[in-house]
Formats: C-alpha cells, sequence, structure tokens
C-alpha cells in the first residue's frame, strides 16, 4: 500500500492511478488524517501530492515531521515537495517567480537514484509560485529550473525524495520513470498490484463477507455492474442472482442486448423485472435533477427489496433471506460523493449517495477500490465480451437526466429515438473506442422555431455531447468529423419529428459536468 496524502489538487487521484499503473496498490488519505493513524495501516511509502496554497498562506496544510521520521519511505510532489523542505529544514521562499506549463529541467543527476541516466534536460509540467532554494539538511540537489534553483533532491538513505513538478501528468517527460525509481528503487516496492492478483484478492474477500448467504446484483448494463456481478459470481456462484431493472429510461434495444450478453458470458441467473410503470410513475412532473436521482436511487431499492423476496418465495435460496446487495461503485465515485475528506460532494450519483436510510440490504462493492480502467481490465480477465467491457458508460437514472424538465413517456421515446440515430452512426464511423460518453440530451422545456417541408414548426431541440476522458473526472468535448456531425443531425430531424434543431456541446469539464443534470 501507498498512501498518497491529498493537499487538495485534483492531482491525488491522477497521482494514484499513476502508482497503480506500476502496479502498486495506491489510496487518497486526507492531509488532515493525524500521522500516526497514517502509520498504522502499514504504508510502503507515502506520497504528498501538489496543492493549490503557497505553504506560506495563512491556515496552509502543513506536514507533521513525524512523518518523516517514522523511517517510511516518502516522496513530495510540488506542494508536498515545498512541505517537504520546510519540515525538513531546507528553504522556501517567496520569490514571486512562478512557473506554470512546461518548463525545461535541468538534471544534476550523477549519481542520483531517481533521475540517474534521465536526459541532462527535459520537459516538465510545473505549477508553483514560491521556490525551494536550499535542499533540507543531507539531502542531494539533482535538479533545478529556471524559476527553481532546487527542483529536485533525494535522500536516498532515508527512503526521502521529491520534485517540484508534476511527475504523474502525461506532459512531464520521464514522468513514469520518475515515479517508478521512486516506488521500486528508493522505497522498495514490489509491482505486485496485477489484474490476477486483484480477481483473487476481491473474490476471496467478497467470499469472507457473504459466507454461504445470498445476493442479489442490480446490472445496469454498464461496464461496473456487470463486472462487480461476475466477480461475485466467481466468489459464491449461484448464491447470487442477478436482476436487471428496466426502468423505463433506457435506451433502445438496450434491456435485450445486456440480457443476451451478460447471460452468455458468465451463465449467471438473471431476472428482468419490467418496472417502468412505477419508475414513471414516480417520476411524474419532477423537474430537479438531484431530485430524480433520489427517487430512480430509491425506486431501484424498492425493485431489489420485492425480487428478493420473490426469489426467496420461489425457493430460489431454498428459503433463506438474500442479505447483500452488489453494487459498482467505484473508486471515483467514493472520492467524489465526499468518501475523501475535503472534496465536495458534486452530484449524489446513486449508486453511493442515494440510498435510503432503512436498506434492507449490506452493501457489497467489490470495485470500491478501482478506477474504470482497472475495472474494465478486470472485466477482460474474468473473460466478459468486449461489447460489456468497452461499452461507453451509461448513468444509472437513464435517460432521466438526458431529459432537462420532467419525464414522460412521450419525451422518452422522442429522446430514445434521437439517441439512437447517434449511437447507430458513431458505430457506423468506427468511433466507438475514441469516444468515452456521448450523451445526447433532450431540451423538454425549450422550443424553438424552424421550416420543415414548407411548413413552420415549433419543436425541441437535441444537444449532442461526445466528450473524450480519462476517467470521468475531466472531460474534453469530442472533435468528431463535421461529416458525421452533419449525418446524424440530418438523421435526426428527417427522422424525429418532434426534433427540429440540433446542437453541439463544446464545453469541457469542468466547467460543465458531462452529463446536463
Ligand atoms: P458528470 O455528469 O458528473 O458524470 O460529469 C460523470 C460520469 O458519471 C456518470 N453519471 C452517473 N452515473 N449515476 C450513475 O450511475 C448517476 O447519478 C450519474 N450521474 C452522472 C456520467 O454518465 C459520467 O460517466
Amino acid at each position: 500500500l501507498v498512501l498518497i496524502v491529498d493537499y487538495g489538487a485534483q492531482y491525488a487521484q491522477l497521482i494514484a492511478r499513476r502508482v497503480r499503473e506500476a502496479h502498486v496498490y495506491s489510496e487518497i488519505v486526507p492531509h488532515t488524517m493525524p500521522v500516526a493513524e497514517m502509520l498504522a495501516r502499514g504504508p510502503k511509502a507515502i506520497i504528498l501530492s501538489g496543492g493549490p496554497q503557497s505553504v506560506y498562506a495563512e491556515g496552509a496544510p502543513q506536514v507533521d515531521a513525524a512523518l518523516f521520521e517514522a523511517g517510511v519511505p516518502a516522496f513530495g510532489i510540488c506542494y508536498g515537495f515545498m512541505a517537504m523542505a520546510q519540515a525538513l529544514g531546507g528553504e522556501v521562499l517567496r520569490t514571486g517567480q512562478s512557473e506554470f506549463g512546461r518548463t525545461v529541467v535541468t538534471v544534476d543527476g550523477a549519481g542520483s537514484t531517481l533521475l540517474g541516466d534521465l536526459p541532462g534536460q527535459f520537459r516538465a509540467w510545473m505549477s508553483h509560485g514560491d521556490e525551494v532554494t536550499k535542499g533540507p539538511i543531507g539531502f542531494a540537489v539533482t535538479a533545478s529550473s529556471e524559476g527553481a534553483r532546487v527542483a529536485a533532491f533525494e535522500d536516498v538513505d532515508r527512503g526521502l525524495a521529491g520534485v517540484q513538478w508534476h511527475p504523474e501528468v502525461l506532459h512531464s517527460e520521464h514522468g513514469k520513470k520518475v515515479l517508478e525509481r521512486f516506488l521500486y528503487d528508493i522505497a522498495g516496492a514490489r509491482p505486485t498490484w496485477t489484474m490476477v492478483n486483484i480477481v483473487e484478492e476481491t473474490v476471496t474477500a467478497v467470499r469472507a463477507q457473504i459466507g454461504d448467504r445470498h445476493a442479489i446484483c442490480g446490472l445496469s448494463g454498464g461496464v461496473d455492474s456487470a463486472v462487480a456481478g461476475a466477480l461475485v459470481q466467481r466468489a459464491i456462484g449461484d448464491q447470487l442472482t442477478c436482476v436487471f431493472v428496466d426502468h423505463g429510461l433506457l435506451r433502445e434495444g438496450e434491456a435485450e442486448q445486456v440480457e443476451r450478453d451478460f447471460v452468455e458470458a458468465t451463465g449467471v441467473s438473471l431476472r428482468v423485472v419490467d418496472a417502468s410503470d412505477q419508475f414513471l410513475g414516480a417520476l411524474a412532473g419532477v423537474e430537479d435533477p438531484e431530485t430524480k436521482r433520489k427517487i430512480i436511487g430509491r425506486e431501484f431499492i424498492r425493485v431489489f427489496e420485492k425480487a428478493a423476496r420473490e426469489i426467496v418465495e420461489d425457493a430460489g435460496t431454498h428459503g433463506e433471506s438474500v442479505d447483500f446487495l452488489v453494487q459498482g461503485t467505484l473508486y471515483p465515485d467514493v472520492v467524489e460523493s465526499g468518501g475523501g475528506e475535503g472534496a465536495a460532494t458534486i452530484k449524489s450519483h446513486h449508486n453511493v449517495g442515494g440510498l435510503p436510510d432503512d436498506l434492507e440490504f449490506s452493501l457489497v462493492e467489490p470495485l470500491r477500490a478501482l478506477f474504470k480502467d482497472e475495472v474494465r481490465q478486470v472485466g477482460e480477465q474474468l473473460g466478459l465480451p468486449a461489447d460489456i467491457v468497452w461499452r461507453q458508460p451509461f448513468p444509472g437514472p437513464g435517460l432521466a437526466i438526458r431529459i432537462v424538465g420532467a419525464v414522460d413517456s412521450d419525451r422518452l421515446r422522442i429522446l430514445r429515438a434521437a439517441d439512437a440515430i447517434a449511437r447507430e452512426e458513431l458505430t457506423a464511423a468506427g468511433l466507438d473506442l475514441d469516444i468515452w460518453q456521448f450523451p445526447v440530451v433532450l431540451l423538454a422545456d425549450v422550443r424553438s422555431v424552424g421550416v420543415q417541408g414548407d411548413m413552420r414548426t415549433y419543436g425541441h431541440p437535441v444537444v449532442l455531447r461526445p466528450v473524450t476522458s480519462e476517467d470521468a473526472m475531466t472531460a474534453d468535448w469530442a472533435r468528431l468529423p463535421y461529416d458525421l456531425l452533419e449525418k446524424i443531425s440530418t438523421r435526426i430531424t428527417n427522422e424525429v419529428r418532434e426534433v427540429n434543431r440540433v446542437v453541439l456541446d463544446v464545453t469541457s469539464k469542468p466547467p460543465g459536468t458531462i452529463e446536463w443534470e
């Protein structure tokens, strides 16, 4: 285990992912966690992340020097680097000499464990206003840049090192190597976090949690719940029943596809529940996005509870109750829902935040520690088909959060038709794997004037929202070819009578989110 201490930048998650890409398990902890608590977790190493503040700023998070005296290897990045310098007797000055973005780093790496045999100069991504002017006592200074007299230092005997730049971002050359040198050569970590081990460890943990009792798993059609279900099935076999809830908010053909692909791949016992009337009834007239999510989360649970009772009645469990509910919660959900301290709750993802207080199940969350790319690799390891493993993410609340305004069956029909066209054309253009996600959004309460076949129309706009992303935490709008956009636009306005305008969303995340609600 490597702990990433989060000083409040967005970089902590990226660092955690890079460390895992080096096959070392990592977790993020808040900087407010007492050092004794961090050490009690027995970390192989601790990495101090970047952060938005100056180490001099009022209330700036400080590093307890005890962290460096415990014999646990530590690595400071940007803010963590400066905080480390300050705590260990170096000098950090407010020079006003800031560096943002790509910066040339000059390495003086003779004999350096961290930077030895890297080129004498390379480009690295910087973001700092203060400057370390003197390395801590006993440390070798191994790099500098124009705005940072001390840009890297190390004391290999004590297992301590740091860099001013951000090795975790892709714009930093040799970033992966620098992190690996710290992990393997300074901290002595071993690359044991592999897919085979993840599967084995998770299966063991799930078995220990559930024992010989029974669980149900809600399948959403997405990769997360599919992998969660397949993992739990591997752990407990036919003590698991999967339930696929057709909440009426699915895309065209989705229910049938999930049924076919998933059962074929896993042989799991699957129940399909058509609950569209129940969901649409509960959603009638509701416009507020968070309320929609809460309602959908609540109804989901009600359906699961009912399905669980039916499974017992049908003696699928030989009369024993179903006590566990499997959820495909991912690590970024946990962090984004405020699971990590200091991270604001941005949206309450129904699979984390929106569960009712009187839940009758204990939760089983086999993916709680994993990033999306790891989930996909686990899926491949488990032998799930590429169609499931590489499916674009689709939110649990489905099309309900892609209709801006109240949800009803008419609006769903319109959106479903437009969405099916967009998906079909994207696939035909061979771009499925280049796009992270392609929401189509119906602005149901907006109407605009158009002209179709010499007739004045007064219809609705749909928004195309194709994005590229690595993990949904940040995203960029996808530059789809104009020809493709034109084809989608023409087909939608021709084939979906109620839509007379197709617009393209060119907002990145942040400031936008991927979904419109
Ligand atoms: P945003 O819109 O926050 O979305 O940029 C990030 C990712 O999360 C998905 N998403 C959800 N998934 N329940 C889910 O299961 C939800 O309530 C929910 N809201 C957003 C979204 O599709 C994107 O992949």
